[in-house]
């Protein structure tokens, strides 16, 4: 019954298929002061223990908002336990981290990079007398709040920056406006991409981000999940096992290694376990190759505020 139930869901995924994505905007509203003192403090090592990293030393341009390693080396050279997802597009998941542990950005900085252990290390009490201390922080939060900085503060600032750090203009965002052509590979990809239920998973503006699901849906993958921040680690409960945020496929190309542990560098081999692990298919090579072209016409533009504020 389970089975025909799913058959069911995939079948209407696919008839509906062309509504269950959407293009990112191009022009968003912001606050230019806020969001000139947000992109100060991501890229300030003074947030962390030893005035070493910022949050930029983990989320670079190069990888689209990722460190393209494995794992994320923090303060003191630790080496934390899971792959660096994006705040690129973050905006748009319905929760943020591989486990979906907290729900909005401000709570994200303050559980995840500021006072974890494995990544800045730093103490809510210290960042503020540091930024206290700062004339040119004392400037920047008068002139955005017409207040002197306080940690409070300072999280709604880089929440406000992080909220402009979208990548509009993908070649499928501009084919999804009647803008542009796919190519017959990409075509093809996207076509397989629905029908073998990839879509099931990765839907909506992000292509995921917005459930969670078994890696592992279909066939077992083996992994250590005594040692990864799956959603057991939360619950409890045997069924999240190897549960974890489905990842937003946007700018996939760009935030290589893949899966939660980092473990699988090219996006071709992604893509067969995918098949293999989570929808129960042996892709042949040329699938493959169409739905990585496919994959790869995800990537959009840098954001602009990521370079710079006017
Ligand atoms: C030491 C490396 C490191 C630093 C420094 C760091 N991050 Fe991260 N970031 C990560 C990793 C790893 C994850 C994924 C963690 C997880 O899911 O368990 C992540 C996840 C995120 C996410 C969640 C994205 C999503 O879709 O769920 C956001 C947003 C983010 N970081 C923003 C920031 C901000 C803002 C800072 C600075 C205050 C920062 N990060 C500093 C490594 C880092
Ligand atoms: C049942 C839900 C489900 C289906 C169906 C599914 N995926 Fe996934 N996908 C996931 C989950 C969950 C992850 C994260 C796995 C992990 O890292 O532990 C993921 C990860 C990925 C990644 C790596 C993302 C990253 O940032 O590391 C790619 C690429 C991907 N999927 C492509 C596909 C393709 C192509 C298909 C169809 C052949 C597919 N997926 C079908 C749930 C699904």
């Amino acid at each position: 019954m389970k089975k025909i139930l799913n058959l069911i869901a995939i079948f209407s995924m696919f008839l509906m298929a062309e509504e269950l994505f959407a293009p990112i905007p191009i022009d968003i509203k912001y606050n230019r002061d806020v969001v000139t003192l947000g992109r100060e403090l991501f890229f300030d090592p003074l947030l962390s223990k030893d005035r070493d990293i910022s949050c930029a030393s983990c989320h670079s341009i190069d990888g689209y908002g990722t460190d393209n390693m494995p794992k994320s080396v923090g303060t003191d050279g630790k080496i934390g336990n899971m792959n660096s997802l994006t705040p690129f597009n973050s905006i748009y998941n319905l929760s943020l981290f591989w486990n979906d542990r907290v729900k909005n950005l401000k709570e994200q900085m303050v559980d995840g990079p500021l006072i974890n252990q494995h990544e800045m290390a730093n103490s809510s009490d210290e960042i503020e007398k540091r930024l206290q201390q700062s004339n040119k922080y004392k400037k920047l939060f008068l002139k955005a709040y017409g207040e002197p900085p306080s940690f409070s503060l300072m999280l709604e600032a880089l929440a406000e920056f992080e909220a402009t750090l979208l990548t509009p203009n993908a070649k499928f965002d501009r084919y999804l406006r009647n803008e542009a052509e796919l190519s017959s590979s990409e075509k093809r990809g996207f076509h397989l991409f629905k029908s073998y239920g990839c879509v099931s998973c990765h839907n909506g503006i992000n292509l995921g981000g917005n459930s969670y699901q078994k890696f592992g849906a279909v066939i077992d993958y083996p992994s250590n999940s005594t040692r990864v921040d799956d959603r057991f680690q939360l619950t409890n409960a045997q069924r999240d096992r190897d549960v974890f945020r489905v990842p937003s496929l946007r700018n996939i190309e760009k935030t290589f290694p893949y899966f939660h542990d980092g473990n699988i560098h090219s996006l071709k081999e992604a893509i067969h376990i995918m098949g293999y692990t989570n929808v129960g298919v042996l892709l042949s090579p040329d699938e493959i190759d169409d739905i990585e072209n496919f994959l790869k016409s995800l990537t959009g533009e840098i954001p602009k505020t990521f370079y710079k504020t006017e």
